[in-house]
């Protein structure tokens, strides 16, 4: 269809108003970036899974088996490592990636793509058709999903990836998204020390998102379908490594501590991340998230915070203030107030900002 059309299509299905201009624009300008064909390439990390991919390659080319994508892919084209040869496009280093990658269930089935509206969306519309622990990975993405819907574009230089998973135990599904996060801040605290460079003090800002240095740098989006006693879980992790434009990124924060050391790369942080998911997740099982509150609340920027929480009771607007304690055992805010009360602290899914608009439950 010639683009005039496509794009005239959309403004008679739009109404007038501001915000769905901009979701016009933005649509607009998401179509003539996707012009092209859209390409995944597979890479394996053992011989055994390279057979698994190149099963996996001949399944998708069946179009009643192919990847399912979103409307803003066009043709999708997927081939292997092997095929693409060491002199393609692949812009991330699969060799360093795989060499540095120990976890032996996650991560060492890899799908990359130079330009993807959403790594999320990709595997979890593939969820059945993918082996558990298989990444997505993309160097621009263009319609990222983030908390409650809100979409971003992402620019390059960032490590934008999801992957694959699953769970029994619904009381843990919600402490995954925790679990996921300090993975990401374990992975750079290791990389830092085996490289011998500073630390980089990577905090969590509950409940899903990632600060330097008081600028956000990352997040973490996990969501879930349940069936059958299996939660089939896609979570997915954005992170700043390279671009220091429009806010900060690990390496430019790097650069400031010590100029012209080496820099943090997405191949190295990506198998860094998985070698402690693993880890982690699996102290998540069997152990329980108790285990890892303590090493959580000295990651996160909370400890001590005091939170105004706003109630109406009997149509009367009355402020209270709590101080964060730490986590319930359902994965919300745990705090208390003057008089030693507990209160669980929600979110009441309205404000953007987690902090504003917290609903509080007395504990016993
Ligand atoms: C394509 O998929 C359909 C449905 O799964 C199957 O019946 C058919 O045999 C497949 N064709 C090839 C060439 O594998
Ligand atoms: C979850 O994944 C399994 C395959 O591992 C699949 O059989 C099942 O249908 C999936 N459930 C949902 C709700 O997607
Ligand atoms: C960093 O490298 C640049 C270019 O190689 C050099 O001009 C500069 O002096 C170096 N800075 C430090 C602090 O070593």
């Amino acid at each position: 269809m010639p683009l005039a059309v496509r794009i005239h299509l959309f403004a008679a299905a739009v109404t007038a108003a501001t915000v769905a201009a901009v979701i016009h624009l933005r649509r607009r300008r998401s179509h003539i970036k996707a012009m092209g064909s859209t390409l995944l390439v597979l890479f394996a990390k053992s011989t055994e899974e390279l057979k698994l991919a190149q099963s996996l390659k001949l399944k998708f080319k069946n179009t009643s088996d192919a990847l399912k994508v979103s409307e803003e892919e066009k043709e999708v084209k997927v081939q292997l490592g092997s095929d693409v040869g060491p002199d393609s496009q692949v812009n991330f280093g699969v060799g360093l990636y795989m060499d540095s990658l120990v976890a032996s269930r996650f991560g060492r089935l890899l799908l990359w793509s130079p330009r993807l509206s959403s790594t999320h969306d990709l595997v979890s519309k593939n969820f059945h058709e993918l082996p558990l622990g298989t990444v997505c990975i993309t160097d621009n993405q263009f319609k990222g999903r983030g908390r409650s819907k809100n979409v971003w574009d992402s620019p390059l230089g960032c490590l934008l990836f999801s992957f694959i998973l699953q769970m029994e135990d619904g009381r843990k599904l919600p402490l995954l998204q925790y679990v996921v996060s300090l993975a990401v801040t374990e992975a750079i605290k290791q990389l830092c020390q085996d490289k011998g460079l500073p630390q980089l003090d990577v905090r969590i800002k509950w409940p899903n998102d990632l600060y330097l240095e008081g600028l956000k740098v990352g997040g973490i989006l996990c969501t879930s379908s349940y069936q059958s006693k299996f939660f089939n879980v896609s979570a997915g992790v954005g992170l700043n490594v390279d671009n220091e434009k429009p806010t900060t990124c690990l390496n430019a924060v790097l650069e400031k501590m010590r100029p012209n050391s080496s820099k943090l790369t997405r191949e190295e942080i990506l198998a860094s991340f998985f070698n402690k998911f693993e880890e982690l997740f699996d102290i998540l099982l069997n152990e329980g998230f108790n285990v890892l509150e303590d090493l959580y609340c000295k990651t996160w920027l909370h400890s001590g915070q005091k939170v105004v929480i706003e109630e109406k009771i009997d149509g009367r607007s009355i402020q209270s203030e709590v101080t964060i304690k730490g986590l319930t055992s359902s994965g919300y805010l745990l705090a208390t107030d003057k008089q030693k009360n507990s209160y669980e602290l929600n979110p009441d899914g309205n404000s953007f900002d987690f902090f504003k608009g917290l609903v509080r439950r007395k504990l016993e």
